[in-house]
Parts: structure tokens; sequence; C-alpha cells
């Protein structure tokens, strides 16, 4: 028996563009692995993020400079299995890595379908702003859509001196802007707005035909975006400003955790309703080859 759920019309490029229109608010969530994946989806999201967060949220580096485009790769293939067992409605994209797109844009061309080829994203990000039109316009004349990604771009965190608020002041801020509309003007569908004050937000998303997704850019954008693991409150050191925890999950699954452990060491776990029974067999002692241990027979199935 198929343990797929019917499939679901999918939510593609088209239906985000109409759902900005229309108004109503995107919901966005990054996942990692199948089991997260099958978990949003069944949640209802809009769009799933393979995001280069990651790095941070899975491999347990400080950014997300050293996650691959083989790691990528790997990740949304996972991510796409487990939105596909739940009837693959959610809009998949997934995240070029640092050092996939920079070079060249024969190598940002190649590396976003490796990305649609390989692991089944229907679109890829990338961060930058107006000094990547001429990359975002060849990966769209290859046939892959594009979310671009302006304000604070994690992999320019050496360049912007951590992770720090953008477009504060009016020279930055017009910045943005320009970026934002040179993306889209250069084909992008949907641009993430994070980390800007609410206000320049605003303003972007009114300027823009494209949907904008925001994260940590307030309320007035097109859909939000939030990082699984912080939506989850699954890190119990870390929780950015802009991040609401939905559950206090890093607390459930480390009680959970320690009543195992109890369990385990007081010896209520397993109960009787956890094991195996079988009627009464009588066992010949087994040949043993290592001449330390003496062979034990024994009747499988007596009380013991
Ligand atoms: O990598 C990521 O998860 C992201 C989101 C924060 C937008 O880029």
């Amino acid at each position: 028996m198929s343990t797929q759920t019917a499939p679901k019309k999918r939510v593609t490029i088209h239906e985000l563009r109409r759902m900005k229109d229309a108004g109503d608010k995107i919901a966005m969530v990054t996942a990692y692995d199948a089991t997260a994946a099958r978990l949003v989806a069944a949640a209802g999201v809009d769009a799933v993020l393979v995001g280069d967060s990651l790095g941070m949220a899975v491999q347990g580096h400080d950014s997300t400079l050293p996650v691959t485009l083989d790691q990528m790769v790997y990740h949304s293939a996972m991510v796409r299995r487990g939105l596909e067992r739940e009837g693959g409605r959610a809009h998949l994209v997934g995240d070029l890595p640092f050092g996939s797109y920079q070079a060249s844009t024969d190598d940002a061309v190649k590396a976003a379908m490796r990305l649609v080829a390989e692991a089944g994203v229907q679109a890829v990000k990338l961060e930058g702003g107006a000094d990547y039109v001429e990359v975002v316009r060849r990966i769209v004349r290859a046939g892959v859509p594009v979310m671009g990604h302006i304000g604070l771009t994690p992999q320019s965190v050496h360049k912007m001196g951590g992770y720090v608020v953008q477009g504060k002041d009016s020279d930055k801020a017009q910045q943005i802007l320009r970026d934002a509309r040179a993306l889209e003007a250069a084909g992008c569908y949907a641009i993430v707005l994070e980390c800007i004050p609410a206000e320049l937000a605003r303003i972007v998303t009114s300027q823009l035909r494209i949907p904008t997704i925001g994260i940590g850019a307030g309320p007035h954008v097109d859909g939000q975006v939030l990082v699984y693991t912080d939506l989850l409150g699954l890190d119990l050191s870390f929780t950015p400003k802009f991040a609401k925890h939905f559950a206090e999950g890093g607390v459930l699954v480390r009680d959970a955790v320690a009543a195992y452990v109890g369990e385990v060491k007081g010896r209520t776990f397993p109960a009787d309703e956890h094991s195996f029974h079988s009627a009464p067999v009588r066992l010949v002692p087994a040949p043993v080859e290592d001449d330390h241990e003496e062979p034990q027979g024994g009747v499988m199935g007596a009380p013991i």
C-alpha cells in the first residue's frame, strides 16, 4: 500500500504572484529533511525553502559560508521527497550556496540546474542586488525561476561586519530599493527582504509587482519566511529578535529525552506493551566460536 498522499495543486510562481495581487499572505518556512518537510507541508505552508541556514541550523557552523552545493542538493532532494509524501502542494525553493554563483554566470547556471535536475526544486534563491542582475537573467533564461534576497545577506557577513539590520539610513535604504527594482527587472519572481526596517519593506513591497517575503522586515510584506528551528524554538541558546517561537520545541525534546533516560535507568521502559512475546520454544545451545563464552541453552517464552 502506498503511503503517498493524493497530489494537490502545486503552488507555482504564478500562484504566488496571484496571492500578492489578491492580498493573500504567503507563508514560507525552511526545512532541511524529509521529516520536517512532511510536517510543514501537513501544516499547510505555501512554500518551503531549503535554506543554506542549514549550516547553522543542522551542521553546527556559525555561518552559512561552509555549506556546499552538493550538500544543498542532498538536503533539497530529501525535502522534495518529504513534500511529495504530503501531496506536493508547497512551492520548493533551494538556496544557491556561497561560492556556487559568484565567480561566473556559467557556474551560477550550472548550479541552478543541478538543484532543479538532481534535487527537484522549482526555483533557486540567491543573495545580492543590482550586481547580480546578469546572473539572474542567465539563470532565468535557462528556465529556472530565481528568488532574490537582499537586505541582510548572510553570505556577505564579513563585508557587512556582522549580522546587522540593513537600510537604516536613506542612502542604504535607497540602494535596497534600487536593488529590489533591478532584481525584478532582471526576472526574479519574488524577493526575500531580510532584516530591514518595516518602513522600508513597506515601500519596497508597494513598488514591486512581484511578491516580497520578509524575515525581520515587519508586517508590510507579501509573505513571511521563518527558519524551522527558530519557529519551533529548537535552539535553547538562540532566539533572534525577529523570530517568534510558535512552540518551545527545544524544551519539549530535551524533557522527552530526559524522561526516556530516566525510564531506561529506572527499568520502567520498555514495559510489557513495548515487548514482543512468543509461545515457549526449546532452544539448544548454539555453537560457539569464541572459546571465552560458555554455551547457553534455554527455553524461549518461559517466564524469566
Ligand atoms: O537560508 C535561509 O534560511 C534563508 C532565509 C533566512 C530567508 O535565506
